[in-house]
């Protein structure tokens, strides 16, 4: 069976462009794949943060993947730190990847802006730590969003060039589309991505939202200055996202569900009955699962576990193929 692996960071409350763009194909996915799904707590350590909160918005981002629907049961699930092995294969690679290759990463140049003397080195080396993520498990599919397409190439050719230089030891994995390209737009501004960094927190819907905060929150979206309910992204980016929303929710089609509405009010209506009902069993879910800590980590260890089962001997081949000498027992003992 083809293998799985995706990667999300322990950024807490999950929203609404990450349930529709990632976790449902995710979900879908693990009925198909032998699938692996961790919660990439160090590469939080890249930028600023709190310590103070990075457990529990680890714990929380996990209890909320398993309420919109990932099942132990089918799949693994598990936190990056509890598996040595990531650093352990990240060191490696980055003795393949290059300072000019990592360097020209459009997320680094981004992310580091003018600030090339007091940058982290970690945010440099990034993208090989995510390498090292996908290799350890033999991956062939990759699902991710646009924005890490970038980082799933250099995985390539970082494989590629150590399979080239030490001998066959990894699988070169294939970025995974997602099947529906969802790209849900901010509801206060909607040019852009729906995201948590944004400044104003009325144009991000959360998983964990109450119905009547939903309802809040699209009744205040953007629209525009016309009456007519009509799907045109180009002119009308605000209703054609409500439109898209409630085709994404409802199964239909945007343009075709547009004839409906005689105004945006009853629009929005509409899309804020399909949202609420769409994320409820994920929050009533994540009531519960509040309520279960020890069910919770009980997942977790054993997610690391299975993790490592697979790690382990990844990490003792390409250890012995770069030619480091091996401890008794290997290098995954
Ligand atoms: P992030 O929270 O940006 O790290 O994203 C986690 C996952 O959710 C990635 O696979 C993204 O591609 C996806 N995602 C984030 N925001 C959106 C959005 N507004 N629309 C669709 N997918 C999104
Ligand atoms: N870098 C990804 C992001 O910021 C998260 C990630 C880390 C990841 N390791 C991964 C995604 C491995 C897919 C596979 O969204």
């Amino acid at each position: 069976m083809a293998r799985v692996l995706s990667g999300v960071q322990p950024s807490g409350d999950l929203h609404l462009g990450n349930y529709l763009g990632a976790f449902r194909n995710w979900v879908a996915d693990q009925h198909e794949f032998d699938a692996f799904f961790c919660v990439v707590d160090l590469h939080a350590l890249t930028l600023d943060y709190d310590p103070a909160l990075l457990a529990q918005k680890t714990l929380e981002t996990a209890e909320s993947l398993l309420a919109v629907g990932l099942d132990p049961s089918v799949c693994t699930l598990f936190v990056q730190s509890h598996v040595p092995e990531h650093p352990r294969l990240t060191w490696l690679l980055e003795c393949t990847a290059t300072y000019g290759e990592l360097r020209r990463m459009t997320q680094f140049k981004e992310k580091g802006g003018e600030q090339q003397e007091t940058v982290r080195a970690g945010l440099l080396t990034y993208p090989v730590l995510m390498a090292a993520d996908i290799l350890l498990y033999v991956a062939d599919r990759v699902p991710v969003g646009d924005d890490q397409r970038q980082h799933l190439e250099l995985t390539r050719d970082v494989a590629a060039r150590f399979n080239h230089r030490f001998g066959d030891t990894f699988v070169v994995p294939q970025a995974e589309v997602p099947k529906v390209a969802a790209r849900v737009m901010d509801l206060q501004e909607p040019t852009r991505k729906m995201s948590k960094s944004v400044s104003s927190p009325l144009g991000t819907v959360l998983v964990l939202d109450p119905p009547e905060e939903i309802d809040r929150k699209v009744r205040k979206a953007v629209t525009d200055t016309e009456t007519e309910v009509r799907y045109d992204p180009v002119h009308k980016p605000g209703v054609s996202n409500l439109l898209e929303l409630l085709a994404a929710s409802t199964g239909g089609d945007p343009a075709e569900l547009a004839s409906h509405y005689p105004n945006y009010g009853t629009l929005k209506a509409d899309v804020a009955e399909a949202l609420a009902e769409l994320l409820r069993p994920a929050r009533e879910r994540l009531v519960e699962l509040h309520a279960q800590r020890d069910y919770v980590e009980s997942v977790l260890a054993e997610g690391a576990a299975k993790a490592r089962a697979v790690a382990g001997p990844t990490l003792d081949r390409a250890m012995r193929a770069a030619g480091l000498h091996a401890p008794p027992g290997g290098f995954s003992a």
